[in-house]
C-alpha cells in the first residue's frame, strides 16, 4: 500500500493528497493548478518556482545553480525537482501560475507568506 501525503497550496487554499515521492509539480496538477514550465520539468527554466513552508529538502544541483543562496535559505525550490515525502504546505507565487489569480508586482510573491494575523487596513 502506497504511503500518501497531504499537500496544501497557499495562498490559494487548494489541497490534495498524493503518493509518496510525487513531484510537487504533479501534485499541483492533481489539485487543479496549472504551474508554469518552459523546460518540460528538467529543472532548467525556473518557471515552476515555489516556496516550501518549513523547508527541509536539500536543493538539487539545478536549483543551486539557478537560485540565490538567499532564496534557497527561504525555502524556494522548483516544483518539478521537489518530491513530496511528508505533509507539506507550499506557497505558490502568482508568477508561477499560468493563470495568475491577481494582477500584481511579481516581487510581492517573495514576501513572507507566514501567517501573521492578516493585519489589513
Ligand atoms: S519546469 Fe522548468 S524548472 Fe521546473
Amino acid at each position: 500500500m502506497a504511503h500518501e501525503h497531504r499537500v496544501a497550496f497557499l495562498p490559494l487554499g487548494v489541497k490534495t493528497t498524493v503518493a509518496d515521492q510525487e513531484r510537487i509539480f504533479d501534485a499541483a496538477g492533481a489539485a487543479g493548478l496549472d504551474l508554469a514550465s518552459e523546460c518540460g520539468g528538467r529543472g532548467t527554466c525556473g518557471r515552476c518556482l515555489i516556496r516550501l513552508i518549513r523547508c527541509d529538502t536539500e536543493p538539487t544541483g539545478n536549483e543551486v545553480h539557478l537560485l540565490s543562496q538567499g532564496k534557497l535559505d527561504q525555502g524556494f525550490r522548483f516544483a518539478c525537482q521537489t518530491r513530496v515525502t511528508r505533509d507539506l504546505k507550499v506557497f505558490v507565487p502568482d508568477m508561477t501560475l499560468r493563470s495568475p489569480t491577481t494582477e500584481g508586482d511579481p516581487e510581492e510573491a517573495f514576501t513572507d507568506p507566514t501567517p501573521t494575523g492578516n493585519k489589513k487596513g
